[in-house]
This record gives structure tokens, C-alpha cells and sequence, in this order.
């Protein structure tokens, strides 16, 4: 049986995995070269180094990105990603994605929701692979990946690359029997923690009357149904050793996260990571995502102090080079 690379299927070999798997023709032109040198070429956007290998920067992008801070307000959601609680914004993707990787180089994210990575991967002229436990998610991911197909392909440009969409629905845990080749960089978020279960979590009461979930699910392979802080870290910690063997060597991994606030106290779930990780990865530093457009909620009042958390750590860990 010859498979349309439209259709969604069920791998022969793994019969648990919902897959679907596409190409898209992605075209771009290069900035218009002014003067060369021995080592750079010189346009309107900087210099391009002829020995730079870990993007397609110019040397003023790549400068901007090694600041440790950056201020993004995420654009209000469309309606058909609007279900899912918790997804963070393409652009916030894009920004790594093109310091990480080099067009036509592969992207994976093994928590994928509603595919803020893919798309901004292949919208970059990238490879991109996402796995996602739920099949709700999935179908949003995969609906937009059609929908980004067909805007893709229909800009001009002077060049053209073939990249593909690799989308797998199942627990990231099993990511071994998924068949996944290689990636080159890998940008994701987890669950933080069982936030979503807290009662009055942030705009629960709203989104319920609009009918959006509040948490992802009561599915128990759900890493964000773990009560038990230690089992939640012990389980994310064995999915990024699944992306450590996957990735090549000197590749890096992103991961978004924050601390949580639970019963009064602090759980440093970003820190903690960082400690485990550092097992496998080589930590190398963060970069702190701040949004300065919330509503800031008088917490405590009059009785003691709780902040207002308006930050994300962006944790970027590297594999050795072996
Ligand atoms: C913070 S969200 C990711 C949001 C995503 N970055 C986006 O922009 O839409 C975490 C995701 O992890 C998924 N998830 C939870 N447990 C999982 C597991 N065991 N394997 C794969 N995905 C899982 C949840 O369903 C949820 O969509």
C-alpha cells in the first residue's frame, strides 16, 4: 500500500504511535552581498563568517542573542490554539531556533502541544519532530502543519530546500521505539509540575466558562499529573536522557521552565533540573524570559510577600562533543 504523505497513520512496526509525516518546498533568498572579504561576506543585514557553524547569523544577530534577558510580549493566541492552557509563543521558538541550527538542520520538541516548534522551525526552512501524549493536541499540530505547508510553499524565493514535519503521538518515555533519527537541537517546555491542578490556578475561572482546558489531561502517563515532586523530576529527567541520545554531539537543548509556588513555599524546579541535568548535559547558562504586559495581582496584601512570577528561565544545556 503506497501512503499519501497526507495521511495520518499508524507505523506497522509500532502500532501505539499515531504518526503523520509530511515535506514541504520552503524558499528564501540570501541577503544581497555588498563587498566580500577573505572570511565574511558583507550585506545589508552585517557580516555572514564564512567560519561559523553553528548558524546562518550575521554577526549583529548573534550578538543581540548573547544578551542574558529579553523582554517578549506573546501576541494574543488564535482561536485554534486557544484549548490548550499552557503553550508558549512562536517567536519566542524562532529566536532560538535561528541561533542553534542552520536552515535544513532538524529541530525536536518531545512535548510538543500544540506545535508552537514545529512551526516556527519550518517556517525557518528546518526539519521539525514532535511527539505529544495527547491525541487533541496532536490533531491541532497537525492541522497547522498543513495549514504552514501551504503558506510555506507559497513564498518566492530564489533558492528552495525540502524539509519534513515528523509528528508522533505518544509518551515521550517510549521516545526509543519512535524511530527517530538524529536532531540537531532540541527546544521544549514540560508541564510545570501539577500547577495546573492547583484550585483558582491564574485565569482557570475564565477559561472553564469559555470551555478551554484548564489542565492537560487525567491521562496518568501525563507528567503533569505526578503529585509527587521528586517522581515529576525523576520522569522529566529520563525524558531529556532520551533527547541526550538522540542529539548529536555538541548539540543543545532548551528547556523553558519556571520555578513553582506551591502551599506557600517555592519549588525550584528550574534550578532543580539544571542540577540533574548536569548529570548528562553540560549546563551552560540561561536566559531569562521576562513579559511585562500581566496583570499584576496584589498576592498577600498586607501580609506578607509573594511576587508576581513574570519570568521563565530559558535553560540551555550542551551534549559534549564527545
Ligand atoms: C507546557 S506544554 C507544551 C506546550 C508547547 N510548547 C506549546 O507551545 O504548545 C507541555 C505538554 O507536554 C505534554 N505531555 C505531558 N506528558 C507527556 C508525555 N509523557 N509525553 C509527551 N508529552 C507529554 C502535555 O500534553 C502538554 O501539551
Amino acid at each position: 500500500m503506497k501512503l499519501g504523505a497526507w495521511q495520518t497513520l499508524r507505523s506497522p512496526l509500532q502500532q501505539e504511535f499515531q504518526t503523520f509525516n509530511t515535506n514541504i518546498n520552503y524558499s528564501f533568498s540570501n541577503p544581497r552581498v555588498i563587498s566580500k572579504t577573505n572570511n565574511a561576506i558583507v550585506t545589508e543585514q552585517g557580516l555572514f563568517h564564512n567560519f561559523n557553524s553553528l548558524n546562518d547569523l550575521p554577526n549583529k544577530e548573534w550578538l543581540k542573542f548573547q544578551k542574558s534577558w529579553f523582554v517578549l510580549n506573546p501576541k494574543a493566541r488564535t482561536k485554534e490554539v486557544l484549548l490548550h492552557p499552557a503553550k508558549f509563543p512562536e517567536e519566542l521558538v524562532e529566536n532560538f531556533v535561528k541561533f542553534f541550527t542552520k536552515k535544513g538542520q532538524t529541530v525536536l520538541d518531545p512535548m510538543t502541544g500544540t506545535g508552537s516548534t514545529v512551526i516556527a522551525s519550518l517556517q525557518n526552512g528546518r526539519n521539525a519532530v514532535g511527539i505529544e501524549l495527547l491525541d487533541k493536541y496532536f490533531q491541532i499540530t497537525r492541522q497547522r502543519v498543513i495549514m504552514a505547508k501551504d503558506a510555506i510553499e507559497q513564498e518566492e524565493g530564489e533558492h528552495s530546500i525540502n524539509v519534513a514535519a515528523k509528528l508522533v503521538q505518544g509518551d515521550a518515555r517510549q521516545m526509543k521505539k519512535m524511530d527517530i533519527s538524529q536532531v540537531d537541537y532540541c527546544i521544549t517546555s514540560p508541564p510545570y509540575w501539577d500547577m495546573l491542578h492547583a484550585k483558582g490556578f491564574e485565569t482557570q475561572k475564565g477559561r472553564k466558562e469559555k470551555g478551554f482546558d484548564v489542565h492537560y489531561s487525567d491521562d496518568s502517563r501525563d507528567v503533569g499529573n505526578i503529585s509527587n515532586y521528586e517522581g515529576f523530576l525523576d520522569a522529566l529527567t529520563g525524558i531529556y536522557a532520551k533527547v541526550h541520545d538522540v542529539l548529536k554531539p555538541g548539540g543543545y537543548l532548551t528547556v523553558i521552565v519556571k520555578n513553582v509556588k506551591k502551599g506557600g513555599r517555592i519549588y525550584p524546579l528550574a534550578w532543580d533540573l539544571s542540577r540533574r541535568l548536569s548529570n548528562f548535559f553540560i549546563l551552560k547558562d540561561e536566559k531569562i524570559w521576562c513579559q511585562d504586559n500581566v496583570k499584576l495581582a496584589p498576592y498577600g496584601y498586607g501580609r506578607c510577600w509573594v511576587s508576581n512570577t513574570v519570568h521563565h528561565y530559558c535553560l540551555n544545556f550542551r551534549k559534549d562533543c564527545g
